[in-house]
């Protein structure tokens, strides 16, 4: 397990910088360019890269955008949800992470979105326990975010992680049935990423054959853990100093 806290501690270092750096006017290439710099002295390498060919180093989706945009010329704006997806391999390991930050001040509805991703995230942590079937993540997390007005999208699922950057199982956001027959073992390490949105359950891919953005133009917000299956909480490998 040392070697995917290493990969998670190094991605969540990443994560936390450059959401630092994103404010309004810095263009998101400007902000890939800085993860790129982090992969490099921290000795990591672009996990999308390296496994899908994807055109960056890390994934910057804003507003309507769900995930995998490609950083490019668009600049940040006063009022953006900017989400910042970082996966990296290190020494043969990935780790995982992402989250949405809010370019303030923001309108009621975006702070709505952005508290409730973030709660999910904690929902599905909470129901992440050996023992139990991986889709009562989903089930807690779908029911908290209907509860609270919003939806879940459906498409995006969290994920296995180890050695690739998409392993089995799936981690459904919602009670998916096959994810009610896939018990959660010790020691499993996945992602926990639920994608919640204004209105949208469902995405479509952009021209640029990566960007995935909602349907119907609602806004998304997405806040993501690589964690560690145990009898308890589960470890969260990509939360600044988690220690094995
Ligand atoms: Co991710
Ligand atoms: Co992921």
């Amino acid at each position: 397990m040392k070697g995917m806290l290493q990969a998670g501690q190094v991605v969540a270092r990443i994560l936390k910088q450059m959401g630092e750096a994103a404010r309004p006017g810095v263009s998101t290439a400007e902000l890939d360019a800085l993860g790129a710099n982090l992969m490099k002295k921290e000795g990591a390498l672009s996990a999308p890269m390296v496994s899908y060919k994807f055109p960056a180093f890390t994934c910057i989706s804003i507003n309507e955008e769900a995930a995998h945009g490609i950083p490019g010329d668009r600049v940040i704006q006063e009022g953006d949800l900017v989400n910042i997806d970082v996966s990296a391999v290190v020494d043969g390991y990935i780790g995982d992470t992402g989250a949405t930050f809010p370019m303030y001040p923001i309108n009621p509805q975006k702070q709505k979105l952005v508290e409730v991703a973030r709660a999910a995230l904690e929902v599905g942590i909470n129901a992440a326990t050996a023992g139990r079937p991986v889709g009562e993540i989903g089930k807690a997390v779908e029911a908290f975010v209907k509860k609270n007005g919003l939806y879940i999208i459906r498409d995006l699922p969290g994920h296995g992680v180890g050695h690739k950057l998409h392993e089995p199982p799936q981690v459904p956001n919602f009670p998916r049935r096959d994810a009610m027959r896939t018990i959660m073992q010790e020691g499993m390490v996945f992602t926990i990423e639920p994608f919640v949105s204004t209105r949208a359950q469902h995405i479509m891919t952009m021209p640029d054959g990566w960007t995935l953005r909602t349907k119907d133009g609602s806004l998304a917000a997405q806040y993501e853990h690589t964690v560690v299956i145990t009898k308890g909480r589960p470890l969260l490998l990509t939360q600044l100093d988690a220690s094995t």
